[in-house]
């Protein structure tokens, strides 16, 4: 018997494979096809203060090994979740975590405050990382000063377990990930998307109506890899890793790197059943390198 289960922070999952934000809906949208009590844990969509309608289509791009997507937070915000979205979620047997974003800090600590009393939200993913919004997102996260400012206020405002979910891109993500981790994050989760851009060479423009957009699938995968490496020398707190994982074997890469967790993104697009395919294999692993525990999955110097 293996155990599959691990820790981030004070929560406790029963395996350490979790959906991606924006990827996986609100796991309802997955139930035909997905055991949800299988997962480890289901961080929902993007949620802000007030609604968002996103970006102007087209907003999504297929790229060699990957895609872009310039969404841009769509969403009906926080009170609608709370009323129409939270009560779908109460009943699963596995962890939720609500991925917060915002334009300002009082956006971010607003919607902590409105999600505290919900006892079932088992934790929070600060996201300070989108590459697709006007104003907030991404500048939290490339500044190490600015990463402490909100998440010391999220930290304020949340009082369960609180994940910080990092930009790649920046020069050094380890000053980054010790500024959240001083101003009281519980757990770091990276990598949110690589700031990319496509262009339609027939029409000479760009393909994305946003010309920018996020980055993310297989095509990632090593660098993300190279980043949850150098961010687990650098800080005692656990990672949560992604990007690009499209199978058990890149989940198992990414635990080798350092990460106590992972979550899976773009490969849900293209099968939807694999977070569970990627939770048989991590235990099929255990058992094929005589290991017992998730914890035991170490790189050999
Ligand atoms: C369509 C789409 C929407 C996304 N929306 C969010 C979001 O709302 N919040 C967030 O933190 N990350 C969001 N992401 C980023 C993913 O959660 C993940 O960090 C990234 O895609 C890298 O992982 P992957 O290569 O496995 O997809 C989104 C990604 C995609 C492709």
């Amino acid at each position: 018997m293996v155990d599959l289960s691990v820790h981030i922070g004070n929560l406790h999952l029963q395996n350490p494979v979790l959906t991606a934000s924006g990827t996986f809906g609100y796991g309802h949208e997955f139930a035909d096809l997905v055991d949800l009590n299988r997962l480890g844990g289901i961080v929902v969509k993007g949620t802000t203060l007030n609604p968002r309608q996103g970006n102007p289509y087209p907003r999504m791009a297929e790229t060699p090994s990957g895609m872009l997507n310039a969404v841009g937070l769509q969403n009906k915000g926080v009170d609608h979740f709370i009323s129409h979205i939270y009560p779908t979620l109460t009943s699963l047997e596995t962890r939720i975590i609500v991925n917060v974003s915002g334009s300002t800090i009082d956006d971010y600590t607003a919607v902590c405050g409105r999600l505290a009393p919900l006892e079932r939200i088992d934790a929070i993913e600060v996201n300070i990382s989108c590459p697709n919004v006007k104003q907030g997102g991404m500048a939290f996260g490339t500044d190490p000063e600015q990463t402490a400012r909100v998440v010391e206020a999220c930290r304020q405002a949340w009082p369960r377990t609180m994940i910080v979910k990092l930009s790649p891109n920046v020069t050094d993500i380890t000053r980054i990930a010790r500024a959240a981790e001083q101003a009281g994050a519980d757990a770091l989760s990276l990598v949110n998307t690589f700031l990319a851009m496509a262009i339609d060479t027939e029409r000479r423009r760009p393909i994305l109506s946003t010309v920018t957009g996020g980055l993310s699938g297989a095509a990632i995968r090593p660098i993300a890899v190279r980043m949850v490496w150098q961010t687990a020398q650098a800080v005692s707190i656990p990672i949560i890793g992604m990007g690009g994982i499209m199978n058990g074997r890149d989940a198992v890469e990414f635990l080798l790197a350092g990460a106590t967790a992972v979550e899976i993104g773009t490969a849900n697009f293209i099968n939807p059943r694999v977070s569970t395919e990627v939770v048989d294999y991590i235990a099929d692993y255990l058992n094929r390198h005589n290991l017992t525990s998730v914890g035991q999955i170490l790189m050999d110097n």
